[in-house]
């Protein structure tokens, strides 16, 4: 058996594995719009440093990535304004709830992490002063990081993110009392949300994150999309903050880099092998995917390796150094 296929049979015996934990969680309904998911729903791609795609399940079903697009969001501001962006927001786990308020109150406005919604809005205020239309610059991104240029923000969920953004508009009208908001909060709030609705598989998603698991080189434009420093930055930012308040426990059970959004997906880093996304729309109570949590578990228990030895890389791309071991010399669980 060779190499590629013994890869797409290990992602087929991790669906099936992970496909045990379905039925578990509740998809998310405090966006209406994305209520009428279903809560069975599956898919994984894998795709190695080499841009090799391997997938199983739903995989090339498009989903509302939600708070993935905060990955993304993060890597052009530090592309367009460097290290100024810390002046706006920290880098420190926050330990509460992804939208909550608390936190921007007692701390001057200043949110802890870009990967908190007040985060993600801070971040997204310097894309706007930056360019004149930053949704539609963040989805060119993303088509051209996936290679596939269909890729579009579905409206029904922006307008039904509009529609309840009565916390986010606080979050926001927070900070920009304390002087931490440029912009207009409006037009803030819509860049923000047409990010969060852009609609993407698994595929598109392994794909487009494949510049950090490849030191920053992105393979679709053939081009070093960001230095490999700021690639093994935004992963420890993944890595800590990534899984909102449940980051901790992520990093304890799978040890890897990760963003998840509650649309159900989820993406993770094995810096220099491979990128991973993974997706099924019911969440447990911080907001991540069961299911998907739950398949990037077994697939870095199937690594044998611990996140330490994850985080310190290798090639900034090329092929994988690290191979599965046989599906066959696996346990299954
Ligand atoms: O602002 C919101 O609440 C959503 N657009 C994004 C939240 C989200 O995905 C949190 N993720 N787990």
């Amino acid at each position: 058996m060779d190499t590629m296929q013994e890869m797409q049979e290990w992602v087929e015996s991790l669906e099936r594995r992970a496909r045990t934990r379905l039925g578990n969680g509740r998809v998310a309904d405090y966006i209406p719009a994305l209520a009428q998911r279903r809560a069975d729903q599956f898919g994984i791609a894998l795709c190695t440093n080499n841009g090799d795609v391997y997938c199983a399940g739903e995989a090339q079903e498009s989903f509302s990535i939600q708070s993935i697009a905060k990955a993304l969001l993060l890597t052009l501001a530090l592309r367009v304004h460097g290290d100024t962006l810390w002046t706006r927001v920290g880098r420190n786990p926050s330990g509460m709830p992804f939208n909550s308020l608390t936190q921007l109150e007692v701390e001057g406005g200043k949110p802890r992490n870009p990967f908190i919604n007040a985060g993600a809005i801070a971040v997204t205020d310097r894309l706007v002063s930056a360019f004149a239309t930053p949704s539609k610059h963040l989805r060119d991104v993303a088509r051209r990081l996936s290679a596939n240029p269909t890729i579009h923000i579905d409206e029904r969920v922006q307008a039904s993110e509009w529609r309840h953004r009565d916390r986010n508009a606080a979050m926001a009208y927070l900070m920009k009392a304390f002087g931490h908001l440029d912009n207009d909060v409006d037009a803030v709030l819509q860049a923000y949300f047409s990010c969060c609705a852009l609609s993407m598989s698994c595929v598109d998603l392994a794909r487009a994150f494949n510049f950090l698991a490849a030191g920053g080189y992105a393979r679709p434009l053939g081009e070093q999309f960001i230095a490999p420093d700021l690639s093994r930055r935004i992963n420890s930012l993944l890595f800590t903050c990534g899984m909102y308040d449940a980051a901790g426990d992520f990093a304890y059970r799978a040890g890897l880099p990760a963003k998840s959004g509650v649309g159900g997906g989820i993406i993770a880093i094995v810096p220099g092998c491979f990128s991973v996304c993974a997706w099924s729309p019911a969440l447990d109570e911080c907001g991540n995917s069961v299911a998907a949590q739950y398949v990037l578990e077994l697939l870095a228990d199937d690594m044998g390796h611990g996140a330490g030895a994850l985080l310190t890389t290798a090639p900034a791309s090329g092929v994988a150094p690290w191979w599965p071991r046989p599906p066959s010399s696996r346990a299954s669980r």
